[in-house]
């Protein structure tokens, strides 16, 4: 018997943790210990991804959360250590790029325990990110890496991993993909928030907005709603408003047209998805949802790390405030044949992940 510890704290990680959780439990080999930060804390944040996609419950919650990076790191890492030499795993799991991601595998490469990073490799390149820091951490410590596409696999060896820096590499597609495969028809029956938000199909936008180089930059925040605003006079538009977000606009007192919505779980954003007209924001996952949903999508960021979607004209890079948002969203035209591809894998990315663990 092997055991496993997972670590998880933010949203997109409950999702990709599902997926490879679901086979961990089909071995009899592996056992599987949870421990959840607690960086992301609300019921519409954490506990409805942990019931919809029928996540184990965590073993540990740390409750670390609303504290500044680096004390939520260091506390994090404080934490995980006692969990860690309390439980004595043969390897820890990380996922993304978060505080609880470099956490976990600072905390694990310490003890000498194996770390394994899924989603590795991915790159901005640019250094403000507090989630570029984390993935260039984390890849750095870590001796297995799951790439989910092949431009993540360039990137590492660029920076000379597998040949100076001796470590497992392995291109096995993008866990969200089988996420999106596996709860898609479980969404179709589980949501009802097209009729809830009184909607018609295929004519309204998808937004959200949440990272902090938007939320945390005054004149990038008003730009985006003012963007966002104009737009909302053509259509509907649906924002699930991320609670760091609704923070700063009802702190700086931005005017809102149109009306935000709570966060939602995965089923409603899977069925708003499928049934949406395009997608605008600024989130690495929901870049890649829509298209997995065949949906162009609006990124309201410098740069994206899903560089693929943008070379094949299915995602199209908007600067908040060098450009016009609601111009170039009304005039885009997406190359619709961009989404015959492949791009992220079989969907089979989490047998694969289990079956390498199993190998080393
Ligand atoms: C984090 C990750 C980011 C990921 C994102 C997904 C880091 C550095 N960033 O950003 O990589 O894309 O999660 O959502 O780890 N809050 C609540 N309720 C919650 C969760 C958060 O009120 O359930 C508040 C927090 O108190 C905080 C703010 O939202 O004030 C931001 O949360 P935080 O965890 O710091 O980062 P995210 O922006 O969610």
């Amino acid at each position: 018997m092997r055991k496993i510890v997972t670590i998880v704290g933010a949203r997109p990680q409950f999702i990709k943790a599902a997926v490879v959780s679901r086979q961990i439990r089909k071995n009899s080999e592996l056992e599987e210990i949870i421990v959840h930060t607690g960086q992301h804390f609300d019921t519409n944040m954490s506990a409805i991804f942990f019931d919809e996609m029928d996540i184990p419950r965590p073993d540990y919650n740390l409750e670390i959360n609303s504290i500044s990076h680096g004390a939520m790191t260091g506390r994090m890492l404080e934490e995980i250590e006692n969990v860690l030499q309390q439980e004595k795993p043969d390897i820890v799991l990380v996922y993304g790029d978060t505080n609880s991601t470099l956490a976990g595998a600072l905390a694990a490469k310490k003890l000498h325990i194996e770390v394994a990073h899924v989603e590795a490799g991915l790159r901005s390149f640019s250094m403000k990110m507090p989630e570029e820091i984390n993935r260039i951490l984390t890849d750095r410590i870590s001796d297995i890496l799951f790439c989910p596409t092949q431009k993540s696999v360039e990137n590492l060896h660029a920076e000379g991993f597998g040949k100076h820096i001796p470590v497992r590499l392995e291109l096995v597609g993008d866990v969200m993909y089988d996420a999106a495969l596996f709860y898609s028809s479980s969404a179709v029956q589980k949501s009802s928030i097209i009729e809830k938000l009184s909607l018609k199909p295929h004519e309204f936008v998808l937004c959200t907005v949440h990272r902090q180089e938007n939320t945390d930059d005054e004149e990038r925040l008003r730009a985006i709603m003012e963007g966002l605003n104009q737009l909302s006079k053509q259509g509907s538009i649906v924002f699930p408003m991320h609670p760091r977000t609704r923070k700063i606009i009802e702190e700086i007192g931005i005017k809102l047209d149109f009306k935000p919505i709570e966060p939602l779980g995965y089923f409603d954003i899977v069925e708003l998805l499928k049934k949406c007209k395009y997608v605008i924001t600024d989130s690495g996952g929901m870049q890649k949802e829509a298209y997995f949903f065949e949906k162009g999508c609006f990124t309201l960021r410098d740069e994206t790390e899903w560089v693929e979607l943008v070379g094949h004209g299915v995602n199209r890079l908007i600067h908040p405030v060098e450009d016009n948002i609601s111009g170039i969203v009304q005039n885009h035209m997406f190359n619709t044949e961009g989404f015959n591809k492949k791009l992220y894998g079989n969907g089979d990315a989490g047998e694969k992940i289990v079956n390498k663990i199993i190998q080393y």
